[in-house]
Formats: C-alpha cells, structure tokens, sequence
C-alpha cells in the first residue's frame, strides 16, 4: 500500500479540524493541511493567540503541539489537493432547504463541489476519504465525478471513513476512539487504499479498534449509529411524560433499566430535547433514504424519534407556562444555556432555540446566559426561529448576560437548558433571594439537586419528575 506523507483535509469545521489536528499530532512523519474556503475560519485556526473557530476541551493544546510543524491550515485548496497523497473530504451536509426531499435529504452540493475540485486540480493518484456524514453510496456518485473529470493516468481510490466524535469531547473520543471504521471497495486496489488509511490510524489506535468493512456499508453504518443513540433518547425521554403524570422518577427508571447489562447506562439521560448537528439531519436522511427504497414502515418507525423529540421540547415548554399559572406574558425568565450540549458553543439544533422562541410567543421576558455562545450567534439563530419577527422586537425581549447570577435577577423561573458544569455551582441561596417569589426552577437536564433547591424555598419542576 502507498504510504501517506501528505494529507489534506477539505472543511475546517467541527470535524475537519479536530480529526485532522489529532493526526497531525499523532503522525509527526505526516504533513497534514487543513483547507477551507471561509476565510474568517482559516485565520481563526491560524490566531496567533490561538482563539480557535470552536470551543472544544483539549484542542488548543493539540493545535500548539504541532501547528506550523507538520499541520497547516490554508486557503490555498488547490494547492493543497495537488501535493496531497490522501484528501478527507469533510464539508457540510445539512438538510436539503429546498428541491426534491426537502426536509430530509442531504444536501450534498458541498461534497460534489469538494469532488469536482479534486477531479480539476489533482494531477497524480490520490486517496479520496469520505469524512463527511453521506447517504449510502455517495462513494459511487464520487467516483463517477472523479472519473469523467480526471486527467489521465490519475487513478482514485475512495473510501468511507466516518467520524464518531461527539462535540465537547472531540479530543478525548479521537485519541481513545471506541473504533474507526473504514470501508472500501472490496477490489486489490480498494482494499491497498484501505490499507494505507488504516496505516495512518495504527499510530496510535490498537488494530484491532480499526474495522474494515464494504463501502455501502460503512456509509449506512454512520446513519445507523446515529439513529440509534437518537431512539436511545427518545425512549427515555417517551418514557419521562409517563414519569411525570404518575410519579414515578426517570432518573430512578434509567438507572434500574441501565443496569441491564444488555442495555447499558449510557445515552439514558432524559432532557429537554436532544439538539446538535448530527441527530436530525442524520434520522432525517435515513427516513428519505427508506422512502427512496419504497421501505415506508421503515420510514415511519425512524421518524418518529424525531417527532418525539420535538414532542419533547414543546412538552417542555408548555409545562413552564402551566406551572406559572398559565401564563409567562411580561414575566422575566432567566434561561441558562443556549448550547446544544455542554462544553461546545455550538448551537445547531439547540432545544434552548425552540424554548426562547415559545417564551417569546408567550410574550414573556428572557435573560439569556451561556457560557461560551457567542452573541451574534445567539441573534442569528433567534431570527431564523422566528423569521416573522424583525431582530429589534427579539432584541427587546431578549436580553443576553454575562453571568447566570445576572440572569436570574428579578426573575419569576429559572429554566436550564444546558447542563454546563457552572450551573452545578450556581450559589441557589444568593439566586432565591434576588428573586420575584414564587421563585422556581425548571430543570431540563436533571442537572440540580431538587431537594436541595425546595428546602431553600424554590419550586422545583424536574424533567420526568412527577409531583405527585
Ligand atoms: P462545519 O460546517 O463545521 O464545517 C464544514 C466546513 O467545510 C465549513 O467551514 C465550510 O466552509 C467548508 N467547506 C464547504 N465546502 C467547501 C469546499 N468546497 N472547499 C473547502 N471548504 C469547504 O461542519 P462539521 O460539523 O465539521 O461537519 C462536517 C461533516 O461531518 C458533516 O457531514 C457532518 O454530518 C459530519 N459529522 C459531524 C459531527 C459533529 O459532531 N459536528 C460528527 C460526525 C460527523
Ligand atoms: C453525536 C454522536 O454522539 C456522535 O457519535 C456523532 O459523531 C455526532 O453526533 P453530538 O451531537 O456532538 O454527537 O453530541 P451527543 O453527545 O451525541 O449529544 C447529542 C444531543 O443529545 C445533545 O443535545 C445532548 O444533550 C443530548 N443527549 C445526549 C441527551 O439528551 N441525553 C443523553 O443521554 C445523551
């Protein structure tokens, strides 16, 4: 097999520049480039102060460790593509807004556009990885595209390689992956490029962590994966409307189920919704792809995971507004965490996102705190979730602070919506005496000690908790 010197990797985003900074580190002997057409993103990643694009725990010091050694980040794709022996393509690929499957499929415009690049500018053999999350057998379309533009005696390989990492804990899942997964055709040459690839990992991954499969299906593996963490959610949380009009406590429920050894604790935390840029999108092009293959139970049964998530959100909210004798019009709430998850400032698919947005057509009063989500983002994915309002009426009714204390003065509730570490050591004496009482606290991330909370004087409403 062709042993890698140079790597490119298309996309510094969420994905591209961990995965790609981790080899970098991992691989002195390669060099490795991270290109991007935002330029913003390339000199973010380049900040001599090192102010990274994107907040992940770990990150800055794998960056320190090796940028300007052997890992670079440029603007210059063409450049990079030409030198490269192996290129990860890891673009976006959002939900389509519009066309056929809108709603479902995968935008894969970025991929092709990524694609056709290669085939315009590469002029020696190459390596072609799919590092984004595609519809299965995208790696067909690719080769397709990749053989009708070449130039001769340029000979593709394609592989599947797709990234398991969960956001705010990129680095620790990349340097101890549970497995990579690698597939390919199953052709010598397919399975020499797979060799090479899998080379790359063994220097620090144990071999018998690296799986090699067909490309099909480490393509529909990725789905999978994803729709099945998903429905592990979704049940738990199905499970928590249940909790709450009976009295039993999903906390108890996920526990004494998780000790099934076949089933196992983890991904059984009820909350408020899952959010991220994965889930969704991802159950979303498995339905479409079901459809696609006239497999319409199929599709149905996937749906639904969605559908209960979003049952999930509204759930949510419209427990706040009951309990606050049913109305929140001109009341202030203070909500903590406007990240999907904790320990990233990413907000896509955030549930804070659809909470903020009922509050506001229940005219209330929010005052926002997270500890890492920028402003203008905040205000961007406010107008999107609320298009039928201009940004000066969301910016009267929303006020961004910089402290959760800040936040919860004066307030009526508080509503966490992300379980940031802070919020556990939030002073709740000092919180309930700067507030309009009844003072409450609504937990959707069972993130706080309810019985704590009641003896200082708050009423606590838990996700799954009944208070029967
Ligand atoms: P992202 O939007 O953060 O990054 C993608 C980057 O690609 C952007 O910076 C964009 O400017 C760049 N780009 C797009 N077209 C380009 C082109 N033609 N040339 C050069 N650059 C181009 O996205 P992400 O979160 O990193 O996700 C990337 C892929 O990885 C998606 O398919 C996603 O489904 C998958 N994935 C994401 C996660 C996650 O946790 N975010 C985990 C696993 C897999
Ligand atoms: C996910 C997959 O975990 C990862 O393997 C894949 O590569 C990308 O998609 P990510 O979206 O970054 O990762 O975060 P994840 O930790 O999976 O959380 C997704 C959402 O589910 C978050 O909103 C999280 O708060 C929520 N969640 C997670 C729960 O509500 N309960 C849980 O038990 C676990």
């Amino acid at each position: 097999p062709v042993k890698v010197k140079k790597i490119v990797c298309i996309g510094a985003g969420y994905v591209g520049g961990p995965t790609c900074a981790v080899i970098a580190q991992r691989c002195p002997d390669i060099t490795v480039t991270i290109v991007d057409i935002n330029e913003a993103r390339i000199n973010a990643w380049n900040d001599k102060d090192f102010h990274l694009p994107i907040y992940e725990p770990g990150l800055e010091d794998v960056v320190k460790s090796c940028r300007g050694r052997n890992l670079f980040f440029s603007t210059d794709v063409d450049k990079a593509i030409q030198e490269a022996d192996l290129i990860f393509v890891s673009v976006n690929t959002p939900t389509k807004k519009s066309g056929v499957g809108a709603g479902f499929a995968a935008d894969l415009n970025y991929v092709e556009l990524a694609t056709r690049r290669i085939a315009a500018v590469a002029n020696s053999n190459k390596i072609v990885v799919e590092k984004s999350t595609v519809p299965c057998r995208t790696a067909e379309s690719m080769r397709v595209i990749l053989e009708a533009n070449a130039k001769p005696n340029c000979r593709f390989d394609i592989l599947s390689n797709p990234e398991f990492l969960a956001e705010g804990t990129a680095i620790p899942d990349l340097h101890n992956p549970d497995r990579v997964l690698i597939g390919s055709l199953q052709t010598p040459e397919g399975l020499e490029a797979c060799q090479s690839l899998a080379d790359i990992y063994a220097h620090w991954v144990p071999r018998e962590r690296i799986l090699t499969v067909g490309l099909w299906s480490s393509e529909l593996s990725k789905l999978a994966a994803n729709a099945m963490l998903a429905q592990r959610i979704s049940s738990i949380n199905a499970l928590s409307a249940i909790c709450e009009a009976t009295g039993s406590n999903i906390d108890e429920v996920a526990h004494a189920v998780g000790h099934d050894t076949r089933i196992g604790p983890k991904f059984l935390k009820a909350s408020v919704g899952f959010g991220g840029s994965c889930f969704q999108k991802d159950i979303l092009n498995l339905v479409y792809l079901s459809e696609s293959l006239h497999l319409p139970e199929v599709a149905a049964y996937w749906r639904q995971v969605v559908e209960m998530n979003e049952y999930q959100k509204s759930r949510f909210s419209k427990r706040v507004v009951d309990t606050l004798f049913n109305t929140i019009t001109g009341k202030h709430i203070a909500v903590l965490g406007f990240a999907f998850k904790a320990d990233t400032g990413d907000t896509r698919e955030s549930a804070a996102i659809s909470l903020i947005r009922d509050f506001q057509k229940e005219r209330a009063n929010v005052n926002l705190y997270d500890p890492q989500v920028e402003e203008s983002q905040i205000w961007q994915d406010l107008s999107e979730a609320s298009p039928e309002l201009p940004l000066e009426t969301i910016k009267k009714q929303v006020r961004i602070c910089s402290s959760s204390m800040q936040a919860c003065k004066g307030a009526e509730a508080v509503v966490i919506a992300t379980e940031w570490k802070e919020f556990k050591e939030i002073d709740w004496e000092v919180v309930y005496q700067s507030m309009n009482k009844p003072a409450f606290v609504f937990d959707g991330r069972l993130l706080v000690d309810a019985a704590k909370l009641t003896k200082i004087g708050f009423k606590v409403v838990t996700i799954g908790r009944g208070e029967l």
